[in-house]
């Protein structure tokens, strides 16, 4: 029987009734057997600041911690002016220093994203995209989640309604769990 997953979900807004925090604990619900989601919170995640790499943060140093013990990462972004938030670049940024020592390095890692707009983050998606791939991640390539006019599709409160968006989730979880296990035990495959 195989070990249960470690995934950590990771949303870049810090608004009260995000739709991507929204759209993460949706996530929470639906995730497959033989895996788990634990959100981490980037609320006080500073400004990236080089001079302090060698000696970050407590803040930073707990984000690290979780990341090298997920199995695999759910990334939730937000589109702002056509790339990610700085407060997920920051958090990416800080985990990847001081150089040899990044925490996601061979991270599997999936992506989703919720937008007012009808591009519906695609163009962050693939901007954290090409982010992965110095980070040597190994992103999921599909469903690809972008999740346009999300005004229709969650409260007012920022919880998901959309059926067919939480199928969507769930489908992009199970093969996240997939894709883990495969770069995970390449011999069984
Ligand atoms: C600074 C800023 C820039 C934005 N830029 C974009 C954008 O480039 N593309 C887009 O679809 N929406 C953009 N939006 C609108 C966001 O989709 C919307 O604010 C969304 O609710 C943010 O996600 P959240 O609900 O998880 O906080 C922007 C919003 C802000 C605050």
């Amino acid at each position: 029987m195989n070990k249960p997953l470690k995934i950590l979900g990771i949303a870049g807004s810090l608004r009260r009734h995000s739709y991507n925090r929204g759209a993460l604990r949706a996530a929470q619900q639906l995730v497959p057997e033989g895996a788990t989601l634990d959100v981490f919170d980037l609320a006080g995640i500073p400004g990236f600041n080089q001079d302090e790499e060698q000696n970050p943060p407590h803040k930073v140093v707990d984000l690290k911690r979780h990341i090298r013990e997920a199995d695999a990462i759910l990334f939730v972004t937000p589109e702002y002016n056509y790339s990610i938030p700085g407060v997920l670049k920051d958090a990416i940024d800080w985990a990847s220093r001081p150089y040899g020592d990044s925490a996601w390095n061979g991270k599997p890692a999936a992506i989703m994203g919720a937008s007012i707009g009808g591009i519906a983050t695609a163009r962050a998606q693939y901007h954290l995209r090409q982010i992965m791939v110095f980070l040597n991640m190994f992103p999921l390539n599909q469903p690809e989640v972008m999740i346009g006019n999300a005004a229709e599709r969650f409260d007012a409160d920022g919880n998901l309604t959309d059926e067919a968006t939480k199928d969507y989730i769930r489908k992009l979880l199970q093969n996240l769990v997939e894709w883990t296990r495969r770069i995970k035990q390449p011999e069984a495959n």
